[in-house]
């Protein structure tokens, strides 16, 4: 049998050790032991943009970036997006299992209780500018939540947890719906509990003066199929965000602020809103080959394409693809597909794009379905926040059952000058 274990050679002392290797990794504090004399700190993993460290152990979602397969603990994203729901799929990753019929209504229950939010969070989402990004509202509105939910500090105590993640995932809708309707300047519309998590999601944002609102089915099922293929996606740059936050013991209102923030950027979940701006900016088919020669001299990204993870074709943009064209049987065809297909013609085939690996990503054909849903562009990244809710809790939940987790605190390498004295005004000069 090979030795599961690395040696290392010091060349500066001609020392050997001997790393163990489990799960494919060497621990970093392994390395610690690595000094040149017993002053020396030992040597530190440098990672800037964590491009090979392993942060955390985690049951709950599964990528193979080269071959294009993502499973939330271990069920195809394709087959959920088929047969599930997005309640179902947030109680898989929450859970680790499928619920069986009784769990599933309890579980649905548990959460539709929670719509509501506390008539004081009208008057805040208020106090907003007319035109505020609904992000940034949506950010500042859930940081606001856990000032009415004392008991969430608590984040040691299992059930307060759990509480907490059913108000959640039942009160970013809502709040969602909330910003919208301030930004559109129409009344708030309650949550409508005989209603579905999604129908009732689209009845806050579009009911007027009608007592019920219809939900057209089609579109229903197209944004619970777009929030279950928006739910996880292991370590991202929000989910480690909500885990780094959370690692601090504070409630998880306040670590999925933080999470919203880092999900707000234009490189994360503000993808979907850049690449329409991208898509209007080439106006036209025959803009493409120009945008195309302008992106590989640098000047700017095709956006919507590549991924950290993703050396393929990511699945949820195949899925995604397929259901634009159901969307665009009931809405009419967004206009702007058909130079969203060029672009994704032209570079599958450039070497640039083929060389790197560049293939279009979640966002690339989302925007699309919500622009012809009637979503304005800045609301895409909440409608990417709404569903990532359940990913950003199990994954936080997890993080708080792990007994090897800490307060998540990185090393540096100092690059600043050493020590020196302080320099009187008058002398600086
Ligand atoms: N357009 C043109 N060139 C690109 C692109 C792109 N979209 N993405 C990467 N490259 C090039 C990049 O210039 C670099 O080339 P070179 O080696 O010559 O310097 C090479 O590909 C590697 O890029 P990188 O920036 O080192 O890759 P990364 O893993 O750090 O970045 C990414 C990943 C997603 C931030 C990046 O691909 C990107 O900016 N894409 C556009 C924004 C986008 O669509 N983001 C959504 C990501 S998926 C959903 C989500 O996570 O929220």
């Amino acid at each position: 049998m090979p030795q599961s274990s690395l040696t290392v050679t010091d060349n500066r002392t001609g020392r050997q050790y001997e790393l163990p290797i489990q799960d494919g990794t060497i621990r970093s504090t392994d390395l610690r032991q690595i000094k040149t004399d017993s002053g020396d700190f030992g040597l530190i993993a440098y990672d800037p943009a964590f491009m090979n460290t392993a942060s955390c152990r985690s049951a709950i979602t599964f990528i193979d970036g080269d071959r294009g397969i993502l499973r939330y603990r271990g069920y195809p994203i394709e087959q959920l997006a088929e047969r599930s729901t997005y309640l179902e799929t947030a109680y898989l990753l929450l859970h680790g299992e499928l619920p069986s019929r009784s769990q599933l209504e309890k579980w649905i229950e548990g959460i539709t209780v929670h719509t509501m939010v506390n008539e004081n969070i009208k008057k805040f989402i208020d106090g907003f500018h007319y035109d505020a990004h609904p992000m940034g509202m949506v950010i500042s509105t859930v940081a606001g939540l856990s000032t009415f939910y004392r008991d969430a500090r608590q984040v040691h105590d299992p059930e307060v947890r759990r509480r907490q993640i059913h108000r959640l995932l039942a009160k970013m809708p809502t709040i969602a719906a909330y910003v919208f309707r301030h930004n559109a300047g129409r009344p708030y519309i309650y949550p409508d509990n005989t209603l579905g998590y999604t129908a009732n999601f689209l009845s806050m944002l579009w009911r007027m003066s009608e007592g019920t609102y219809a939900v057209h089915p089609v579109l229903e099922r197209a944004l619970d199929v777009l929030f279950i293929l928006h739910a996880d996606h292991e370590q991202n740059c929000s989910t480690s965000a909500m885990r780094g936050i959370g690692s601090s013991g504070v409630d998880p209102y306040s670590a999925i602020a933080g999470a919203a923030a880092a999900l707000y950027g234009p490189l994360h979940g503000g993808a979907n809103e850049a690449v329409i701006h991208m898509l209007n900016e080439i106006g036209t088919v025959a803009g493409v080959p120009a945008f195309i020669r302008d992106v590989k001299a640098g000047k700017g990204r095709l956006m919507g394409f590549g991924h950290r993870v993703y050396k393929n074709y990511d699945p949820r943009a195949r899925v995604i693809k397929r259901l634009a064209e159901e969307v665009f049987d009931v809405t009419g065809r967004n206009p702007m597909l058909d130079v969203a297909l060029e672009l994704e013609r032209i570079a599958l085939e450039d070497d640039y794009f083929v060389s790197r690996r560049l293939y279009p990503n979640v966002d690339f054909y989302s925007g699309l379905i919500y622009q012809a849903m009637g979503f304005p562009v800045e609301m895409f990244p909440v409608l990417f926040a709404i569903p990532r809710t359940a990913g950003w809790l199990a994954q936080w939940e997890e993080g708080m059952r792990d007994p090897e987790q800490k307060i998540a605190r990185p090393r540096q390498v100092n690059t600043g000058p050493g020590v020196r004295d302080y320099v009187a005004m008058s002398k600086r000069d």
